[in-house]
């Protein structure tokens, strides 16, 4: 199995492009399900979640032309089969994401329930309520949800009781079709919900108000084809600036989308990083300083992301000063600071909140990643730690980030990829 090798100590400096993002790629594949003409998405981030998602919209009769400038056609308007099978759901919960799309198009969708996970519990309650309210008939047996809508479904108000992402994109994608006028109350507000819609209205889709928690969708007959690009993923910029403040080094990322990303900046900011923005660059430099302690707690969007928070406990491991990190989106997302104690850290965890003692100095260690954003974190804590670092399991870090040891190396880190 895959492991990356990292020799610490070395100043990150440069610049590096960011890809397009994850979580905006694989709702708007999804989303393409709801295509009766050819679309062409550019900006396709090339990791192992868009595969899964693509051999699993490949499965339904989905058809794809990929061109070599990180550009996919998608040809939806022959699909045979409504089902998301166990195999691939279980190495990617997004899969839910289909549910939407196939209900309201197909009348009926067969969805394997996403097991348990690293990082909590993760139901999807939310979703298939709000899928009721539109007058689906959901069961559950064998392991699957079936979801039937023989006569399409209707438009309703629907007033979530947690925000959840994937649930707002769901309910999105399954009002797009359905009769009437549907309201999402309580809804996401994340900046890749907004590119969803973005996309779902070139389309010809009518949704408004996305971005805010009041989303209005007016159902359409059907949705034609078109072009969309995919938003600049803000957790990969986020994790390269958190990389380059933890080295102490000067970075510029290009292909940034900074409005998407104002909370992380703040944050490096407080850290003490000089940061400089413009439409679609971020330059940060630490000017050879080490970084200061920081306190945060992760919340919804416009919130601190949930999906940075391990990489911020790297930071502060190696600042100065005692920082608090509070995370109150998922339970049970702290699995990184055990592996990160076996670098040196001092880091004490009190129920949601890690209190992070900075040192001088890690040091290296054999570690495991046990999801995406943990093993990402330890990539930062291995960039900082005195000698060598060799993280396992290095499959949860491709789901998520492109060629991450490319990147980096081409920024001044000493890191490369062991298949034996
Ligand atoms: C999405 C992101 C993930 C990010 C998360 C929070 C994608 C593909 N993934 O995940 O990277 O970490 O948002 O920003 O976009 N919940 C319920 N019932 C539900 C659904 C959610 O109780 O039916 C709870 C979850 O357990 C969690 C909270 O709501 O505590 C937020 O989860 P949610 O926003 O749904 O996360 P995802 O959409 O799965």
């Amino acid at each position: 199995m895959d492991k990356l090798i990292i020799q610490g100590g070395h100043v990150l400096q440069g610049e590096v492009r960011i890809s397009g993002a994850k979580n905006a790629a694989l709702p708007i594949l999804a989303g393409s399900l709801l295509a009766t003409a050819p679309v062409k998405i550019t900006n396709m981030p090339h990791l192992r979640d868009i595969t899964t998602m693509m051999e699993l919209t490949g499965g339904m009769g989905v058809r794809f032309v990929l061109d070599d400038q990180m550009g996919v056609e998608v040809y939806a308007e022959d699909i045979q089969r409504f089902e998301a099978p166990y195999d691939l759901v279980k190495t990617m919960r997004a899969s839910i994401l289909v549910l939407g799309p196939l209900l309201t198009r197909f009348g009926s969708a067969r969805v394997s329930f996403p097991g348990g996970c690293a990082i909590g519990a993760r139901p999807v309650d939310l979703h298939l309520k709000g899928m009721e309210k539109l007058g689906a008939k959901i069961t559950i047996d064998n392991g699957y949800i079936h979801a039937k809508a023989p006569n399409g479904l209707r438009g309703a108000d629907i007033s979530f009781d947690t925000v959840t992402v994937t649930g707002t994109e769901n309910l999105i994608m399954a009002a797009t079709l359905a009769k009437g006028v549907t309201t999402l109350h309580h809804a996401a507000r994340e900046p890749e919900v907004v590119d969803l819609a973005n996309y779902l209205n070139t389309l010809g889709a009518k949704i408004s108000g996305a971005g805010t928690d009041t989303i209005v969708i007016t159902g359409v007959k059907e949705l034609g084809g078109g072009q969309y690009s995919v938003m600049p993923d803000r957790i990969e910029a986020g994790t390269f600036l958190a990389a380059a403040a933890i080295t102490r080094g000067k970075i510029k990322l290009k292909q940034v989308a900074p409005t998407t990303m104002l909370q992380i900046i703040h944050k490096l900011t407080e850290a003490g990083a000089e940061i400089q923005m413009d439409d679609n660059t971020i330059s940060l430099d630490m000017k050879g300083k080490r970084p200061k302690a920081i306190r945060l707690s992760t919340a919804p969007y416009p919130g601190f992301p949930t999906d940075m928070q391990a990489q911020m406990i790297a930071l502060n491991t190696v600042a100065d000063g005692v920082g608090h990190v509070v995370e109150t989106v998922f339970e049970n997302r702290f699995l990184h600071v055990q592996e990160m104690q076996r670098m040196g850290a001092q880091i004490v965890l009190e129920g949601n909140t890690a209190i992070v003692t900075g040192k001088e100095r890690l040091t290296g260690a054999p570690v495991m990643a046990t999801d995406l954003r943990a093993s990402a974190s330890l990539v930062l804590a291995g960039l900082v730690a005195e000698g060598e670092t060799v993280i396992e399991r290095i499959y949860h870090i491709d789901r998520g980030y492109e060629v991450i040891e490319e990147k980096l190396s081409q920024l001044g880190a000493k890191i490369y990829r062991d298949h034996s």
